[in-house]
């Protein structure tokens, strides 16, 4: 698309959130993380462009108020959607966080949970559609003018957008081009049979009102084809990877999402991480580590009790090695994560109670958000630990290749997104076998300087391979196309 075309981007959270100094002043801090930084670069690709996503705290709610729309803001055009504090606290914290995120993540204890009924359909309609009805309307109010406006949507939070923004735009909306961005797995049909019907036939319902709907890999993407196949009942052609609902043609692509590695580069280099590097640095021993929000998905239990297993087995290896577990706490109103958290600090104790010496501690772990730190530890690191039990991509596996120093080994569950890059060069491990996660890690602590120089640099030159500005090209040269093929 060109420079000058209108672009909108959508997603729950946003690249900014305000607040007032203590002077009363308003201040704005620059979001965070990957998928934020991920989609500042799509948002350079558009002079018109502007990004719409939840206001989450109080100042937020103000900037939502006023005139004029959007909010300018640095080099952003911001514009923030204030939603009911119960409609919100509804889609977050019962529908998407845990219902939709524990069922494509594959999270839920079966025969015990979830327990759904008429809470489930209330935090649906109040919470989830509700939600969504607000993006839809401030995206219609951005665009009912427009000519061919395109819309980028992201994640599972916005999954009845596309619809809904469809509806609303009335006559115009089959010139508007729709995609909806899927970060996180999309599971086989059985698994999402898990939701209730109207929760399933409403998401598939409206994400084939999109034009393109996106995941990180091929394989969500056919297991996406398959689900709107037995679902639905529409017909797909899997060669192409479109489906056809009526007249509508939806291209289901995977872009596997990228880091800018420039920006890690530089910030290898910036004082705060050069002063965290001196804490790293002087930890005991070689270097384990991981750096994750404190998710499920994430499976930090099972790593350290794989890391314990591989201490039992290996007791020539107390004192040489320590294993700092950055995590940064994350959605901590949803009790599943509250318990979570105290089971990742349990386990870490116990590990450490049993191997731990006087001048050792196993396991080092940090439960706050300290991005300098991680930084520095992924310059430091000799093994990397990602084992998640799912994760859409992984960004952590990318950033850290990237500026590691010491031809780190990268052992890496085979259910990360990830893996379809990086796994040929890595370790690759099933996130539930507790004995080859504890052989994966002796084995990467122990590997030879020559393997781990080959795989550490066929890692960096993969990630170098498909960066960020790729990852936005590959997606606006396929808008074109969609474009142009169906006017
Ligand atoms: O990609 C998954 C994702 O949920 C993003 O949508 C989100 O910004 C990020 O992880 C962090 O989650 P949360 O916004 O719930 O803190």
């Amino acid at each position: 698309m060109a420079q000058n075309e209108r672009l909108l981007i959508v997603s729950n959270r946003g690249p900014v959130t305000f607040s007032r100094s203590e002077a009363g002043e308003r201040t704005y801090s620059r979001g965070t993380g990957g998928l934020v930084t991920a989609l500042n670069a799509v948002s350079r690709r558009s002079e018109d462009a502007v990004w719409i996503a939840s206001a989450q705290g109080e100042e937020d709610v103000r900037v939502s108020r006023e005139e004029p729309v959007p909010y300018e803001v640095d080099d952003l055009r911001v514009v923030l959607v204030e939603h009911e504090e119960v409609a919100y606290d509804l889609m977050y914290n019962h529908l998407a966080n845990p219902l939709l995120w524990f069922v494509q993540h594959g999270l839920y204890d079966l025969p015990y949970s979830p327990i759904l009924g008429d809470d489930t359909r209330m935090a649906w309609e109040e919470g989830y559609v509700a939600v969504n009805r607000n993006f839809a309307e401030a995206v219609a109010g951005i665009v009912e003018d427009e000519e061919a406006p395109v819309i980028l949507l992201h994640d599972y939070q916005l999954y009845v957008t596309p619809l809904l923004l469809r509806e609303r735009l009335g006559e115009t909306a089959s010139e508007t081009f729709i995609s909806l961005f899927i970060h996180i797995p999309w599971p086989a049909p059985d698994q999402l049979r898990v939701l209730p019907g109207y929760v399933r036939e409403g998401i598939l319902e409206s994400l084939l009102s999109a034009d393109v709907v996106a995941f990180h890999t091929r394989g969500y993407a056919r297991s996406f084809l398959e689900t709107a196949s037995q679902v639905l009942g529409v017909e797909y052609d899997a060669e192409k990877s479109v489906i056809y609902h009526g007249d509508h043609e939806v291209w289901v692509r995977a872009y596997p999402i990228s880091i800018d590695p420039a920006e890690f580069e530089e910030l290898a280099e910036s004082d705060a991480v050069l002063e965290q590097e001196e804490f790293v640095k002087n930890l005991p021993g070689k270097l384990l580590l991981r750096v994750d929000r404190t998710d499920l998905s994430k499976n930090i239990v099972r790593g350290f009790q794989a890391y314990g297993r591989m201490l039992e087995r290996h007791p020539e290896m107390a004192g040489e090695v320590t294993f700092l577990a950055q995590l940064q706490p994350s959605r901590s109103d949803v009790p599943e994560y509250a318990a979570y958290m105290e089971a990742v600090g349990r386990t870490a104790e116990e590990v450490n109670e049993e191997h731990g010496t006087e001048s050792w501690r196993p396991i080092e772990l940090f439960m706050e958000d300290n991005f300098p730190r991680s930084v520095a530890a992924y310059k430091n690191f000799d093994v990397l630990l990602v084992n998640a039990v799912r994760d859409g991509m992984n960004l952590v596996a990318k950033e850290s290749v990237v500026v590691n120093e010491k031809n780190g080994v990268l052992v890496l569950s085979e259910n990360a997104g990830a893996h379809e890059e990086l796994g040929e060069h890595a370790i690759t491990v099933n996130p539930f076998d507790l004995d080859e996660q504890a052989d994966a890690i002796h084995e990467a602590l122990t590997m030879p300087a020559e393997e781990r120089r080959r795989r550490a640099q066929a890692l960096r030159e993969t990630v170098m391979s498909n960066t960020i500005e790729d990852w936005v090209e590959a997606q606006m040269k396929d808008i074109e196309a969609y474009r142009e093929q169906n006017g």
